[in-house]
């Protein structure tokens, strides 16, 4: 390598630096779940082969948009965690050479300054300042999604251990006459300390939990496709009446409190299970 080309592979082509309301736990959670990539991200990500994984990292062939001509790079994350810092390195194919490096600076317990480096190579100078705010765009983009996750996920990891036992799961909840309920159909009711969605399939109503059990991702407004929600987070995808996950995985919906109609006021009503 040239001294001129090191010299340009050594300037960063940006940086982007801001608070995420996220402990550095949930953050390093956040970097090595590289299952969360087409899902959430949907916008940036539309396929990921994960070819390897261990404690303190993971590399993963990735399948960039657009969709009509999707390009794929093969990427590796490999964290420092006593440095405090995390590199996303594209191996081959779209972006090869790329580094990218991201240090973690706890400001408190649930706040982290993030500051992202982003070493492009071969970028055009005619093209830097354009390419250099496409980076920082998308990474706001990625870390406004990732925060909106770990803050969810943060909230209900701290509900379990603040209600644990001590929300009264009530016997039976009235919900007003059938008519009515299937007149507002879908909607969110809360049950006890739980969130339950009511629902139509094949001409039944039907309660099911909003909280995936993989990582409690949100399934309070996600569609019912052949009797089945998919979560936003990972993609998995949950019977409803079962609970069951649908491509075999060990994790299954809470159960639901039954939904009973009085035969003779036609009034609906949630029935713990
Ligand atoms: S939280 Fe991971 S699939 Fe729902
Ligand atoms: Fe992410």
């Amino acid at each position: 390598m040239s001294g001129a080309a090191s010299a340009a592979a050594l300037t960063p082509l940006a940086i982007y630096r801001r608070d995420v309301a996220a402990s550095l736990t949930r953050i390093w959670e956040n970097v090595l779940d590289w299952e969360h990539l087409p899902w959430l991200h949907r916008g940036a990500f539309l396929g990921v082969r994960l070819l390897e994984a261990e404690r303190d990292g993971w590399r993963a062939e990735v399948r960039l948009p657009p969709e009509s001509a999707a390009r794929t790079a093969e990427i590796a994350v490999r964290l420092d965690r006593p440095a405090l810092r995390y590199h996303t390195t594209t191996l081959s194919g779209f972006g090869a050479g790329t580094d990218i490096v991201t240090e973690l600076a706890p400001v408190d317990a649930a706040t982290t300054t993030i500051t992202v480096t982003f070493y492009v190579p071969g970028v055009d100078p005619t093209q830097r300042d354009a390419m250099a705010s496409r980076y920082t765009r998308l990474y706001r983009r990625l870390w406004d999604e990732d925060e909106a996750m770990m803050v969810r996920r943060q909230t209900l990891l701290d509900a379990v251990g603040r209600h644990h036992g001590t929300v009264a799961v009530p016997r039976a909840l009235p919900l007003g006459s059938e008519e009515d309920v299937r007149a507002r159909l879908p909607f969110v009711v809360a049950y006890g300390d739980r969130e339950v969605r009511l629902v139509e399939l094949a001409g039944e109503i039907v309660a099911h939990t909003t909280v995936c059990p993989h990582r409690g991702g949100p399934l309070a407004a996600t569609a019912v496709e052949a009797g089945r929600v998919t979560c936003p987070w990972h993609g998995y995808r949950f019977d409803i009446v079962t609970g069951t996950n649908a491509d075999g995985r060990a994790c299954r919906l809470d159960p639901a409190p039954k939904v009973a109609i009085d035969p003779n006021t036609r009034e609906v009503i949630l029935l713990a299970g």
